[in-house]
């Protein structure tokens, strides 16, 4: 396997589809157009809806794309795990009514594997597949040639969002070995779906072949008139086993970041890689976001902004950084990602200003309100953070409550969330 950079993957995943006859559609900005459903674009297919449910016809219905995307549910993860990310890429393949799962699977399968292109080792690859999709699990032994004991078979390989077009999919993992292992579990890490870094999915297939009803019976849905397929590549993981890194973070889409920020601070990287991650990773989430027309405010997309920043802000206390220090790592995020996104030259003084003023007006309250919560996990050792002390953190000091409820979690202990709804 050859080291090759990001920018160099990307390009090679578009000429790849090219190649196989796709049309690039350029990625959509993270505020959806015409969207009410969706906060932030969440993934490849998010954008390329109007495809999916017919309402426009494509010019080829083979498509590819690179879509940036943002997704906070799992954000308490980011810096603490391997591969979570607020902000991240996803790169994508779509058949709309074209090529269904022989081609999906063979065109995976060519672009991560064949020497010409990613040129992975078959001998680490692992595949899912949805317990009732024999048509796949066929083409994966017979047409591929996985042998059966690689293979998962599970009924939570099913993707479906509300109403609509849906189906079964098949999931690429990839071992990176037991060094990822600690407690040298092996195998069973990938069968029994445990919560681990060494078996990493990297390439999810969906095959659209039903109209799903919400909350119904798979086995009820028809089947759809014209299938498609809706792929999605993870871009980080991808990059950190191209690039051999530890974690998506050790790769050229973070280091430079991370360098900037050893400079900022007498806190090594090595000693505390979570504050560093968690860092690197909402910057690039706000980088892009505003870059893109949302802004910092009290609700919906603003208020998940305010929070992404006032987490990295606290990070930034936990590496002694003093002051506002996030808008000077714009630059850094810029230079690592504007050849592919060139519109992060339009306005990157904007962007910075939005950032330190957003970072000066938490500032003010981060000490004292940090203080009154220390004090208070002191007095109720083990206990609980009352709903008051709670309330005033968010009312008085600006603490997002989620704030609150991890700093009081990394003291082990919790928060009366029915008591701060009060
Ligand atoms: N929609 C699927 C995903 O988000 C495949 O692109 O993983």
């Amino acid at each position: 396997m050859k080291y090759r950079s990001s920018q160099e993957i990307r390009t090679m995943f578009l000429d790849y589809f090219k190649s196989k006859n796709h049309m690039v559609e350029p990625g959509a900005p993270l505020v959806p157009i015409d969207d009410e459903t969706l906060l932030w674009i969440n993934s490849g297919v998010a954008a390329l809806k109007k495809y999916f449910d017919g309402s426009v016809k494509p010019a080829n219905p083979r498509i590819t794309n690179v879509q940036k995307s943002i997704r906070t549910n799992d954000i308490e993860n980011v810096g603490y795990t391997a591969r979570h990310h607020t902000f991240f890429e996803m790169l994508g393949n779509f058949s709309i009514g074209d090529y269904f799962k022989k081609e999906a699977i063979e065109f995976a399968y060519e672009f991560l594997f064949s020497s010409e292109w990613m040129g992975l080792d078959t001998q680490n690859m692992y595949v899912s597949v949805h317990t009732d999709d024999e048509e796949a699990y066929r083409i994966w032994t017979e047409d591929i040639g996985v042998s059966p004991s690689r293979i998962l078979k599970t009924d939570d390989n099913f993707w479906q969002i509300g109403n609509g077009p849906c189906g079964p999919n098949s999931e690429i993992f990839y071992d990176r070995g037991p060094s990822f292992d600690p407690e040298n579990i092996g195998e069973r890490l990938f069968f029994d779906e445990l919560e681990n870094d060494r078996y990493v999915e990297i390439w999810n297939i969906v095959f659209s072949q039903f109209d799903g009803v919400e909350g119904g019976d798979i086995k009820t849905f028809k089947e759809l008139p014209q299938k498609n397929i809706d792929t999605g590549m993870g871009f980080e993981r991808l990059v950190s086993l191209i690039q051999d890194g530890e974690t998506n973070f050790d790769t050229d889409l973070f280091m430079p970041i991370i360098k900037k920020i050893e400079g900022l601070t007498d806190q090594s990287y090595l000693d505390n890689k979570t504050a560093y991650r968690v860092i690197a990773d909402h910057i690039r989430t706000l980088v892009f976001a505003l870059n893109d027309g949302a802004m910092f405010s009290n609700e919906g997309r603003g208020y998940v902004l305010r929070r992404i920043l006032r987490r990295a802000v606290r990070f930034g206390r936990v590496l002694n950084i003093e002051g506002a220090f996030l808008y000077n790592l714009v630059d850094d995020v810029i230079a690592i990602m504007v050849d592919f996104y060139d519109n992060l030259n339009d306005r990157p003084e904007d962007i910075k200003k939005l950032i330190l003023r957003e970072e000066e007006r938490f500032a003010k309250t981060l000490v004292d309100g940090e203080k009154l919560l220390l004090d208070e996990i002191t007095k109720t050792q083990g206990g609980q953070i009352s709903g008051d002390v709670a309330f005033k953190l968010y009312d008085t000091y600006g603490f997002p409550i989620e704030l609150t409820i991890e700093i009081a979690q990394e003291k082990e202990m919790d928060v009366d969330l029915e008591g701060f709804e009060l």
